[in-house]
């Protein structure tokens, strides 16, 4: 155990073998019900061993601790000032794939197949195109990691911060550890938020979700800026543990979380999809909704 106000070597920062053990973890909190179904045991999904889950909780165990509400306020000031980097849409792929991930047994795709898998499965189900445009963007704010942010900043369940934390978050034992525990303001139900008060009025915790949005927020609607807010929000679209603090439009809008959650979770495939065919059609996509460049 570190001490919280110790600070950590990059190696104690990064516990995981890549991003990609977070999301098989979330396979195993929320296995797929169609594998379920056809009597597919979630095994199949992850047949290494449980030093994944160990370095899991050490995951979580840093991000409880560290994700405050003055943690978030900073990352906000640092990082929507957008002044870091500037690239075209195909070369910020490009550098997000620089994210490599070599310990993944189930897939030894990169970020930007399970992206393309992501977008292609929403597509082949007939959904709005600016819902594929989502599913091809929603882990872009991953590159936080290339701008060596820990990953406890960067990846993990998103939650409210500024009033009493849910035991319905994953491992919900370790905020024992943070430092809001003690600051009175934050420790009710509704804390620094009133009831209904909208979700665009709290802030979540700080991570690659809340980064994508405001990379993008200028060009898609409303939907799919949900799908890529919220999408790691388990703790609201999977256990609605934080009705109190939504307005009737995120109910609204949350339909369209929720329905992305799935293509999110269950579209990875071995077989990766074949650009070139697809590359006329995703160029196209991205010309019809985004600008040239986009700000880092
Ligand atoms: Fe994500
Ligand atoms: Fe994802």
């Amino acid at each position: 155990m570190n001490d919280p106000n110790q600070p950590l070597s990059s190696v104690e920062q990064n516990p995981l073998a890549s991003l990609d053990v977070w999301e098989d973890d979330l396979l195993e909190r929320y296995p797929d019900p169609e594998s379920i179904a056809q009597g597919k045991a979630t095994e199949e999904y992850r047949n290494y061993e449980t030093p994944g889950r160990d370095s899991v909780k050490e995951f979580y165990r840093l991000n409880h601790t560290y994700q405050t509400y003055d943690f978030v306020q900073g990352k906000k000031a640092e990082f929507l000032a957008f002044n870091k980097k500037e690239m075209s849409v195909w070369d910020a792929f490009q550098f997000l794939n620089q994210l490599v991930d070599d310990s993944d047994p189930d897939t030894d795709l990169d970020q930007f197949q399970h992206l393309l898998q992501t977008s292609e499965a929403i597509r082949a189900d007939g959904h709005p195109d600016w819902m594929v445009l989502a599913g091809l963007f929603h882990d872009m704010g991953k590159v936080l990691c290339l701008f060596g942010e820990p990953q406890w900043a960067v990846v993990g369940d998103t939650f409210p911060v500024g009033c009493a934390w849910s035991d319905k978050i994953v491992y919900p034992e370790y905020f024992a550890n943070n430092s809001d525990a003690g600051v009175e303001r934050y420790q009710t139900k509704y804390g620094v938020y009133s009831h209904g008060c909208g979700l665009r009025n709290v802030d979540l915790s700080w991570g690659h979700d809340e980064y994508v949005y405001h990379m993008l927020k200028d060009y898609l609607p409303e939907p799919a800026l949900y799908m890529l807010r919220y999408h790691s929000f388990y703790s609201q679209h999977r256990e609605q543990a934080y009705d109190h603090l939504m307005d009737d439009h995120d109910r609204e809008m949350f339909q369209w979380v929720k329905l992305f959650n799935p293509y999110d979770l269950y579209s990875k495939n071995p077989v990766a999809p074949d650009w070139k065919e697809l590359k006329p059609y995703y160029e196209g996509l991205v010309k019809k909704y985004l600008p040239e460049r986009i700000k880092f």
